[in-house]
């Protein structure tokens, strides 16, 4: 196990009717701006029972943060914040509009043009406090300090880490599944799981910990999948998919480990060119990455093959051909297609996404041997 220090502040709020907690966790004399997406708090009694929660404090709200939160619609969030001298955002909603409320944090204090943040030129050197109320079980932003923001002008998507930007408090009610789009709730499935592989699925450093709590949310995930997939989903079942999703990304299995995020990387460029659902750019992706780096991730796929799968009999490569063909399986099962030609995407795609590798000078991967040339075999192996 490699070394790490690890520590997590985001205090989490968890259950059904946690969100009257609210003004427990606010001070009185805050000056909030409430931060959400596109209307879908109104319809499903979420944004009412924050108003209640509110009664009797200052604040102001911004509505339209569009899902892979865009650069754009953020600048006028910033620029009302600054106006109003906000002292506290409360994100409510998905990934999308945590990730935006992150960015707009970030950017009330500074003094040039936020994008810096997203290239790497200007550090986050302060942030406006956030909270969090999520309403859609996938990304794990309510307990971490990431945010990937795309940008439409120029069709980038490019994420940004700051414990600057963790979040104060999450509050987690699994009751909000309720009204999700089966599409959503099966992004979510998607992600977390995806968010798991990328910490697992590398080579052994001997993480006893991490590897077992990995898989038990992996198999979490497969287990509970059709249940949430279901047209009204049990509450526990509801409840054990939003952890899972937290769980997946708030930095505790990947102590110690080596991470590759390949999946993600290439993903992205997928939604920045083309707007497939960010979970759909993983399923597509994931089954390429364990294809082409069998190789290099050879021990973790054999154990990824026996313990989540129980695929034991035939040779080595038998093995992982049918881990893979599994988890495929696997996301074809929540109705997510997983290959380019489902979305229309051929080998110009390829093309300009291997052309945009090639000039940042990218590597990928948990040896950083992906580059361009095998970024274009992963993606050929999916058309
Ligand atoms: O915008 P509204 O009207 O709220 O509707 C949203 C949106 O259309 C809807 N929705 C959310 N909660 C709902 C609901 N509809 C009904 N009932 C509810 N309870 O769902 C749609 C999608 O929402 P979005 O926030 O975009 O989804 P998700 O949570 O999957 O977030 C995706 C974004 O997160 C980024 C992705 O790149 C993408 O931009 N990620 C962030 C990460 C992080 N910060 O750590 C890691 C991830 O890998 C990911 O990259
Ligand atoms: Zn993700």
């Amino acid at each position: 196990m490699y070394n790490f220090s690890y520590q997590n502040p985001v205090n989490i709020v968890f259950g059904k009717n946690e969100i009257g907690k609210l003004s427990e966790l606010l001070a009185k004399d805050s000056k909030i701006m409430i931060t959400y997406g596109g209307g879908s708090i109104k319809k499903n009694g979420v944004h009412d029972q924050v108003v209640k929660a509110l009664e009797g404090y200052s604040y102001i709200e911004f509505g339209g943060i569009e899902p892979n939160p865009k650069y754009e619609t953020l600048m006028n969030a910033i620029a009302l914040g600054k106006k109003e001298k906000v002292d506290f955002l409360l994100a409510v909603g998905g990934g999308s509009v945590i990730d935006g409320t992150k960015f707009i944090a970030a950017a009330i204090p500074m003094e040039r043009d936020p994008w810096d943040i997203m290239l790497g030129n200007a550090a986050v050197e302060k942030a406006v406090p956030i909270g969090t109320i999520l309403t859609l079980p996938a990304t794990g932003s309510e307990m971490n300090s990431g945010a990937v923001i795309s940008r439409i002008s120029t069709k980038e998507k490019y994420a940004f880490m700051s414990p600057w930007v963790m979040p104060k408090f999450s509050i987690l009610d699994p009751e909000v599944c309720y009204s999700l789009p089966k599409r959503q709730v099966a992004n979510g499935i998607v992600d977390a799981f995806v968010h798991t592989i990328e910490q697992y699925l590398t080579y052994p450093v001997n993480a006893m910990v991490q590897d077992y709590f990995s898989e038990s949310l992996l198999k979490t995930l497969i287990e509970i999948a059709p249940k949430v997939m279901k047209e009204q989903p049990e509450y526990d079942d509801c409840a054990n998919f939003m952890w899972t999703a937290t769980m997946a990304l708030n930095g505790l299995i990947g102590c110690g480990v080596p991470q590759d995020w390949a999946t993600h990387e290439i993903g992205h460029e997928l939604t920045a060119l083309h707007n497939i659902d960010h979970a759909r750019t993983l399923a597509i992706v994931l089954p390429g990455v364990m294809n082409v780096m069998r190789n290099a991730k050879r021990d973790k796929l054999e154990q990824y093959a026996y313990r989540i799968w129980n695929i034991s009999a035939g040779s080595s490569e038998e093995r992982i051909n049918q881990a893979i063909q599994r988890t495929e399986d696997f996301f074809e099962s929540v109705g997510i297609n997983t290959h380019l030609k489902d979305y229309d995407v051929n080998e110009t795609t390829i093309g300009i996404i291997t052309e945009r590798f090639k000039e940042r000078k990218t590597l990928l991967g948990e040896r950083q041997d992906i580059g361009y040339g095998t970024v274009a075999e992963i993606l050929r192996s999916r058309l």
